[in-house]
């Protein structure tokens, strides 16, 4: 299937927005369609998709305080943050328009008290990076940043949308993918108690519970569980990964490579 180009059709719904013709709305992603696997794509996140970013991690984790510096976060040397995305179809542009619109109206209304609270590379990079109409719609990402011989997982989040088809499971793929290109020895993370889906895909994938972090998050006081993989060279894990990431293929279908 080909799409259309979204430069000028788009740059006219923008301008058709902005001058009140049709109307912003803060609940438009829930009017988006989801997404189709066969059209995924998986590629790193650039300083663009930063304010979508944002939104779909507060949508994976509500209540979360603070929300992540995502644009900060984006520009480490040692971070990898990798998104599932699928452009746009073409009965979708007004949406993402207006979604885009609708987005920046948050963000300036959001204004002086919490930017008084953000560091002041954040406020910077924020007025360089003025959210524009994404360039496609993303599903969910993952991040993971690598510190000596450890890869860690710092986020993976979906919109609820995109869950079960595959999809946390192909950004982990991924993830694990460039843990093993950048010569880490394991993967860790931390994840909290109660969260069974994300603890059956990382049990899935092979990490084991090796510790426990008391009263880790802030909005309850839920304990974190510390999970690791074995190390992730040795020919059994490589093994079990392989394998699993061909039953994913079998299932879900191959989905284009990061660039
Ligand atoms: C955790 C999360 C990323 C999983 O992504 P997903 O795309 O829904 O999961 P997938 O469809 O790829 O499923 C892969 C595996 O995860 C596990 N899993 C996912 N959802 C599950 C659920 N609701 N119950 C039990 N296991 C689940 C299963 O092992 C599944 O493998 P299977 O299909 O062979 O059963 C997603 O639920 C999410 O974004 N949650 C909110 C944010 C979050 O909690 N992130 C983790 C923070 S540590």
């Amino acid at each position: 299937m080909s799409f259309p180009n979204p430069g000028n059709q788009t740059a006219r719904l923008l301008a058709d927005i902005e001058s009140g013709s049709t109307h912003g709305d803060t609940h438009l992603s829930e009017q988006l369609n989801g997404l189709p696997l066969n059209e995924l794509l998986i590629r790193r996140a650039t300083l663009d998709d930063s304010t979508m970013l944002e939104k779909i991690e507060r949508e994976a984790f509500p209540g979360m305080t603070p929300v992540t510096q995502i644009s900060r976060d984006l520009t480490r040397e040692n971070g990898i943050y990798l998104v599932a995305a699928r452009q746009w179809h073409p009965d979708e542009l007004e949406l993402g328009a207006r979604f885009a619109i609708a987005t920046r109206a948050e963000k300036e209304a959001d204004g002086l008290v919490a930017r008084l609270k953000r560091s002041v590379d954040k406020y910077l990079l924020d007025r360089i990076h003025t959210p524009t109409l994404p360039a496609d719609y993303i599903a969910g990402f993952i991040g993971l940043w690598l510190v000596l011989d450890e890869a860690h997982v710092v986020i993976i989040g979906l919109r609820e949308i995109d869950r079960r088809k595959g999809i946390g499971e192909l950004l982990l793929i991924n993830g694990l993918e460039h843990a093993l290109e950048n010569g880490s020895r394991v993967v860790t993370l931390e994840v909290r108690r109660s969260n069974r889906p994300a603890i059956e895909l990382y049990r899935k994938y092979g990490f084991q519970e090796v510790g426990l972090r008391r009263r880790y998050y802030s909005d309850n006081g839920e304990d974190a569980l510390i999970m690791t993989t074995p190390p992730i060279h040795s020919d059994d894990y490589l093994e079990h990964f392989n394998t699993l990431r061909d039953l994913h293929a079998a299932k879900w279908g191959e989905v284009k490579r990061p660039a």
